[in-house]
């Protein structure tokens, strides 16, 4: 190939496709959104229509890697059929403020949670077709998305906005990965040195194919030079531009000899991936409103309202329920068939019971009064009223956030006449990311739906019917007020730079370590019946419980592990979401589960390595059946991992950790630190227990801040050098 040639090759030909050379043997890649369905619109034409999957922020609900899975294959061979390589998704960017536009096309508040399914759904995604991951990194708003500069530390880096890449990247390597359009601290995601060229392609060796977000490229040539392979959409400077930069010298023709035959391997990879598939689109939308349903919230249930039993008569009401939001807006916004509206499914499924519908409110109504006067004449003689309302489609997209978290005020004043007249209310709440529920006193059920695709009529009849209950647990925290986010201090919808002061502290972290009052915490969800837990048994190696079964109903049950670090050091959250489990408990069964914990569900982050690592010490884990509800809970004392340094600055407190420290302080060091802090070297006036001073408490604490070398300065050097060097060895083998 020509100079010329290798240079266009790290650029596309068109918004959908990368270069062809027939020459060389090589055919174009196509390339479509997305996340929530095949843009068929992008790559086939308008007019095209595709089947609209449930978004992110409702699958991430369900905690369940195998609907995640299943959803991912029916994507995946829904592309492959209309002939597309690489499917631009799954969206894992966290849901950092409630406000973020974009929130609906992301999974959760929650690295681990995103991850783990993210990485589920690729693996689905790409029996048939490449899946690409977006958006790398720290894309968390999308006021001025293009040119913000978000100011992270590595800590919070790579705990918390690289976590979730990371899982993916080692579980279920993605075909591609797509880089964000906003700077990190500085430099853009796109030629990012710490990010893109350090951390994705040094530290994780990820080796597949790097791609642009539409328009991101600022410098084409840094980009290249740090780990991009491919600019899109098509623009052809970009390949002039890399091509003035060799003949200059800025970059030698052998080191873009070198990228371009990495570009090109790696999108041989994504072409490796075609194989034949059929794609059944009817069958598709039956299990996607399994999916859709289950996945769905029931956040409460006063009475037991849900599911409709014994209604003769069943009142359907709200604009939406005949106008269903079904998915965001942006480029995963999908171009779908009529499939059934909320009120057709239910009126359907409730075949042998009167269903009577009235709008009730609607956007933009002239006359709102009139709509609410008849909807209460319906009401009064209803045995149950079923209310859709949520989020308009106008209040998130991508492009812009939201300014706050209310549904439109109409909504809520039907609601509240609609409960004055009978009080047998349920809401079916529609909506991308975390809405306040002021008006949930108006109603005995509620159900967050979010967005369910073209299967939100038929899953809302499943859930009503309880055909396929509700069983999702929240993926983010609902909140009272914007005001008590945890990036609200830090957070300007319009600022340049965003800083991200709130740390490791995001979402649920925040709340519960601040105390900060919630509507309903991550993880929350009820379900038609509840299990029980018990006899927990936990190690650092697993956790073992037994569920005990609902006498009514077989219960869906989210079993949510998470670990706190009291000594790691550094402040962080109390408890962080390491491990969960989907776990069917039929009707009055009990079921044992196992649940393996992996050494990575201990590490945290080492600044001196600037990786992740396990800490010896303790680790608090435990059973919860949401963030802030303990089952269970044990200690464990942790081994640190190999290299995790001890040296001659190494703390008292820092050995108090292990029991080899403790073992060393008793044995070794304690008539030293006597003399040290009390000025004397009888080692018997102290007796000790697991390396504490039994009943000084004040000795304890001196001691715990002091620093190994100080013992050589204040003991006068009768704890030599030689003897601190030699502990400080023997730990290290130890390790
Ligand atoms: C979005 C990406 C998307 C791309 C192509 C961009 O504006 O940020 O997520 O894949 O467009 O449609």
């Amino acid at each position: 190939m020509s100079l010329a040639e290798r240079c266009a090759l790290f650029t596309g030909k068109s918004a959908t496709e990368t270069r062809d050379f027939p020459a060389y043997g090589i055919d174009s890649l196509r390339m479509t959104d997305g996340p929530s369905g095949v843009r068929a619109d992008l790559a086939e034409g308008a007019g095209s229509r595709s089947l609209c999957y449930p978004s992110a922020c409702l699958l991430a609900c369900s905690f369940d890697r195998d609907a995640a899975r299943r959803t991912g294959q029916l994507l995946g061979r829904d592309g492959r059929a209309r002939g597309v390589d690489l499917l631009l998704g799954p969206a894992v960017n966290l849901k950092r403020s409630p406000l973020c536009g974009r929130n609906f096309e992301y999974y959760s508040e929650d690295p681990c949670l995103t991850g783990e399914m993210a990485a589920a759904f690729v693996e689905g995604v790409q029996e048939s077709t490449g899946a690409c991951a977006k958006h790398f990194a720290a894309n968390n708003r999308e006021n001025k998305r293009m040119s913000v500069d978000c100011v992270v530390d590595k800590r919070t880096l790579r705990e918390t906005y690289l976590s979730s890449f990371r899982r993916i990247v080692k579980k279920s390597p993605p075909d591609a990965v797509m880089t964000a359009y906003n700077r990190i601290n500085g430099e853009f995601a796109g030629e990012n040195a710490y990010t893109l060229e350090q951390v994705l392609r040094g530290d994780w060796a990820y080796d597949g194919l790097v791609v642009s977000d539409w328009g991101a490229v600022d410098d084409v040539v840094a980009s290249v030079r740090r780990g991009m392979d491919l600019e899109m959409p098509g623009n052809s400077s970009a390949a002039r531009k890399l091509e003035r930069a060799v003949k200059r010298g800025d970059m030698t023709e052998e080191r873009l000899t070198e990228r371009a035959a990495e570009a090109l391997r790696r999108a041989d990879a994504v072409r490796a991936r075609r194989c034949k598939a059929d794609f059944d689109g009817e069958e598709a939308l039956k299990a996607l409103a399994d999916i859709a349903a289950e996945s769905a919230v029931l956040l409460k249930n006063e009475g037991e309202l849900l599911p409709l039993r014994g209604a003769k008569r069943i009142g359907i009401f709200g604009e939406l329920a005949v106008k269903p939001r079904i998915q965001g807006g942006g480029c995963a916004n999908v171009a779908t068939y009529e499939t059934a509206n909320i009120e057709r499914a239910v009126r359907e499924r409730f075949a042998d019971c009167e269903c009577v519908f009235s709008l009730g409110y609607a956007e933009g109504a002239e006359d709102g009064e009139a709509l609410v006067r008849e909807a209460l004449e319906t009401a009064r003689t209803c045995d149950a009223c079923v209310v859709a309302m949520g989020l308009p489609e106008s209040y998130e997209s991508e492009g812009y956030d939201r300014t706050d978290i209310e549904i439109p005020p109409e909504q809520t004043a039907f609601l509240r006449r609609l409960g004055e007249v009978n009080p047998r209310v349920a809401v079916l709440l529609y909506g991308g990311s975390m809405i306040s529920l002021d008006f949930e006193r108006y109603a005995r059920a509620v159900v967050m739906c979010y967005l369910g695709g073209s299967a939100t009529g038929l899953a809302a009849a499943k859930i009503l019917s309880g055909d396929t209950p509700p069983a999702g647990r929240l993926a983010e925290t609902f909140l009272y007020r914007k005001e008590d986010a945890s990036c609200h201090p830090f957070s300007s919808p319009d600022s340049d730079v965003e800083v991200y002061g709130e740390g490791l502290f995001v979402g649920y972290k925040y709340y519960g370590a601040k105390g900060t009052a919630v509507r309903y915490p991550f993880g929350y969800g009820l379900n038609y019946g509840r299990a029980e837990y018990e006899d927990a048994e936990i190690s650092e190696d697993s956790v073992r419980l037994t569920l005990v079964g609902d006498p009514r109903y077989d219960v869906r049950e989210t079993v949510q592990i998470y670990v706190g670090f009291p000594d790691c050091g550094y402040a962080r959250p109390i408890a962080e979401l390491k491990e969960f489990r989907k776990v069917t408990v039929p009707r009055g069964e009990r079921v044992t589960v196992e649940i393996p914990l992996g050494r990575d569900c201990f590490e945290t982050y080492d600044a001196a390595a600037d990786a992740m690592t396990v800490r010896g010490g303790r680790a608090v884990i435990g059973v919860r059946r949401n963030a802030l509800e303990v089952v269970a809970e044990k200690t464990v004392v942790l081994e640190g991992e190999k290299g995790a340094r001890y040296d001659r600055n190494t703390l008292i407190g820092e050995l108090l950790k292990t029991r080899a420290g403790i073992r060393v302080i008793e044995e070794k060091l304690k008539g030293h630190l006597i003399r040290a802090i009390l000025g004397n070297f009888r080692a018997d006036i102290l007796p000790m227990k697991d390396g504490r001073a039994i009943g000084h408490d004040r000795f304890n604490s001196i001691m715990e801040s002091m620093p190994l070398r100080a013992l050589v300065n204040l003991t006068g050097g009768a704890f030599s050098e030689e003897e601190m060097e030699e502990i400080v060895d023997g730990l290290r083998e130890g390790e």
